[in-house]
């Protein structure tokens, strides 16, 4: 980016702290941190100065408001008076509405969001996975070119979010990134069970992943149910239930969603009722 921003970051949490520290590493300054705990120790990661919730805020270009979604709306109303000396803010919930900012909005700020579509489970392994994450960001002009910008500066790939479509949005990125998981950590319970280490999957995961994404999910789809094989689905479901019934339920669950993907017929659907 041609010109650094001056950033303050509100809430440094994982998805704050992260941010922060991509930006940081990118050029941009990060002239102040404002939170609830652990903030010396923080602010001094991001080495920016811990400013005070009644305090101005520094002049600055954009404000990250990176607490909890439920947190959005009350932080934004307390900031509100105080933050005159900002340009603009942004949060980074991928659910929530830009509206949640309205309060800044009548302080003179202009609002958006900026969505990394990624894991941030930590500052240095959230920043590093933002280099190559796709960024969702609803603004308008002249925001909306400053934090594409913010985005390539830190590697990243920045779309247009709507902000009418978040809630949806948001619902498929926790099918690509919750129940993937779900999907894993029942698979690793039924591999333990058989005495096989889950981790000889890694090489099958990896593959089925990455032909969904060159080939798309349907086309990806092998196994019992795509090939419409009833006795061996059926001999899935009793060994899965003798391990545990709780599971089979689970497992028959994954399997009706995978019968209807598959466009299985009835006696399929039936069998995993
Ligand atoms: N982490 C991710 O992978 C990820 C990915 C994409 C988007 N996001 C978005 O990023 C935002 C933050 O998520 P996160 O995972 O970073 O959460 P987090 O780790 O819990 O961090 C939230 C931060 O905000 C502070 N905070 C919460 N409520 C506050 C309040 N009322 N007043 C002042 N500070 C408050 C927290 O302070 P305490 O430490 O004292 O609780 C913490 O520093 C959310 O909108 C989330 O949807 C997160």
């Amino acid at each position: 980016m041609d010109t650094p921003l001056r950033i303050v970051i509100v809430g440094p949490g994982r998805a704050g702290m992260s941010v922060g520290l991509a930006a940081r590493r990118a050029g941009h300054d990060i002239v102040g941190v404002m939170g609830r705990s652990n903030l010396a120790a923080r602010a001094a990661i991001l080495g920016a100065p811990v400013l005070d919730w009644d305090a101005p805020l520094p002049g600055c270009d954009l404000v990250v408001v990176a607490v909890r979604d439920d947190a959005i709306r009350p932080v934004a109303e307390r900031l509100a008076p105080v933050a005159g000396s900002a340009v603009a803010a942004v949060h980074l919930s991928g659910l929530t509405s830009v509206e949640a900012l309205s309060a800044l909005g009548r302080a003179g700020l202009e609002t958006g969001g900026f969505h990394p579509l990624q894991t941030m489970p930590n500052p240095e392994d959230g920043a590093a996975a933002l280099s190559g994450a796709a960024i969702g960001i609803t603004a308008d002009s002249p925001l909306e070119g400053k934090l594409e910008d913010l985005a390539l500066s830190i590697g990243a790939c920045p779309f247009k979010l709507e902000d009418g479509r978040r809630p949806l949005y948001h619902a498929a990125a926790a099918c690509a990134a919750n129940y993937v998981l779900t999907a894993l950590a029942l698979a690793e319970e039924l591999f333990e069970a058989a005495g096989v280490p889950f981790g000889l999957a890694r090489p099958l995961v990896s593959e089925v992943i990455a032909n969904a994404f060159d080939v798309g999910p349907r086309d990806a789809l092998t196994g019992p149910i795509a090939r419409g094989d009833l006795g061996t689905v059926a001999a899935q479901i009793a060994a899965v239930a003798e391990v545990d019934p709780d599971l089979a339920a689970d497992f028959k669950a994954f399997g009706r969603a995978t019968a209807r993907l598959a466009g299985a017929d009835a006696s399929m659907h039936e069998m995993l009722r």
